[in-house]
């Protein structure tokens, strides 16, 4: 059976872009995959976290994933610092990636900004981590965003080359799973902006946890322009938040753009955002609502994730016992 790992980070509250984008995805691979799902503190602490923030959020992303419709009977859902076999990995892996090879990683680059001497060697190696979280359950397959298509290559190549250094065929190369349905939603403000939890005005995004009457209120007040919606494809040219719209309508009714156009071309913004709003609401009321449950009495999500760190630690333990002797460590 083919194996996916996915990660997501604990770094603040979801919103819907999140959702649409990763989260509602993954519901539908447990269906075609052994699954687990990883809250991914470690890679999180890479850039300073606050630490009350940091076990919060790492709670309200893990009660997001239930909420969502992952079954923690079916899937392994569990936090990264839970079961040490990953930085086990990772310091073992750093020794097999090259320098240059991590120099090359984009998303260090735009993390580590100008600054690059004052970013934290975390940072730097993130990518060996993430390599880590993936080789230690053998997974196969990685659902990756744009973002993360670099650092599953270099998984692959790091992997090839233990399995080559070592003259073993330890490790699988993960390959990549593209999610058509994957939407890519942009800031309520700005539709040239992906939608972000770092954008200082919280009008720019729909948290999970947003009630009705704020997800009302954020989508009235989000950025229009003067003209009615228009009757094709083509006449989004130029008119990046009418086609934000119109396409967080399609993902939540799992439509398409074409199919939002051939309702709402030629209606006016107002028209279209009340039917917007309803929809929006029914959709995500339901997750909020069970997120909020689950954090009310954290109890029932921590066995949830310590029930998922043992099962985790269970598939990655005879891993970490091959890689062991592979490399010679002496038998503990
Ligand atoms: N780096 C990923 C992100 O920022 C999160 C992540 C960590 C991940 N480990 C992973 C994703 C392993 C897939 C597989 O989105």
């Amino acid at each position: 059976m083919n194996r996916i790992f996915s990660g997501i980070q604990p770094t603040g509250n979801l919103h819907l872009g999140n959702y649409l984008g990763a989260v509602r995805n993954w519901v539908r691979l447990q269906n075609d995959y052994e699954c687990l799902f990883c809250v991914v503190d470690l890679h999180a602490i890479t850039v300073w976290q606050d630490p009350a923030e940091l076990t919060a959020h790492t709670r309200e992303v893990a009660a997001a994933v239930l909420a969502a419709g992952i079954d923690p009977r079916r899937n392994i859902l569990f936090v990264q610092s839970h079961n040490p076999d990953h930085a086990q990995l990772a310091w073992i892996l750093n020794c097999v990636a090259r320098m240059g090879w991590l120099n090359r990683m984009t998303q260090f680059k735009d993390k580590a900004g100008k600054n690059r001497e004052n970013a934290s060697v975390g940072l730097f190696a993130y990518p060996n981590l993430m390599s880590a979280d993936i080789l230690a359950y053998r997974a196969t397959h990685v659902p990756v965003g744009e973002d993360q298509k670099q650092h599953l290559e270099l998984a692959r190549d790091t992997a090839q080359k233990f399995n080559n250094d070592y003259g073993v065929d330890l490790f699988p190369l993960p390959e990549p799973v593209i999610l058509a349905t994957a939407a890519r939603i942009m800031s309520l403000r700005d539709g040239t902006k992906k939608m972000s939890k770092s954008d200082e005005s919280d009008y720019s995004r729909i948290n999970m946890t947003d009630d009705a009457d704020t997800i009302e209120l954020k989508l009235r007040k989000a950025k229009t322009d003067p003209l009615p919606l228009p009757d094709s494809v083509e006449g989004l040219e130029g008119r990046p938040e009418a086609a934000n719209l119109l396409d967080i309508w399609a993902a939540l009714s799992d439509g398409t753009r074409a199919a939002a156009i051939e309702r709402f071309g030629g209606r006016t913004f107002s028209e279209f955002k009340k039917e917007l709003t309803e929809l929006a609401v029914s959709v995500l009321g339901p997750i909020s609502s069970e997120m909020k449950r689950y954090l009310a009495d954290p109890a029932e999500l921590d066995a949830i994730l310590a029930k998922g760190a043992a099962d985790a630690r269970a598939l990655s333990a005879p891993v970490l016992a091959d890689v062991s002797k592979v490399v010679g460590f002496l038998k503990a």
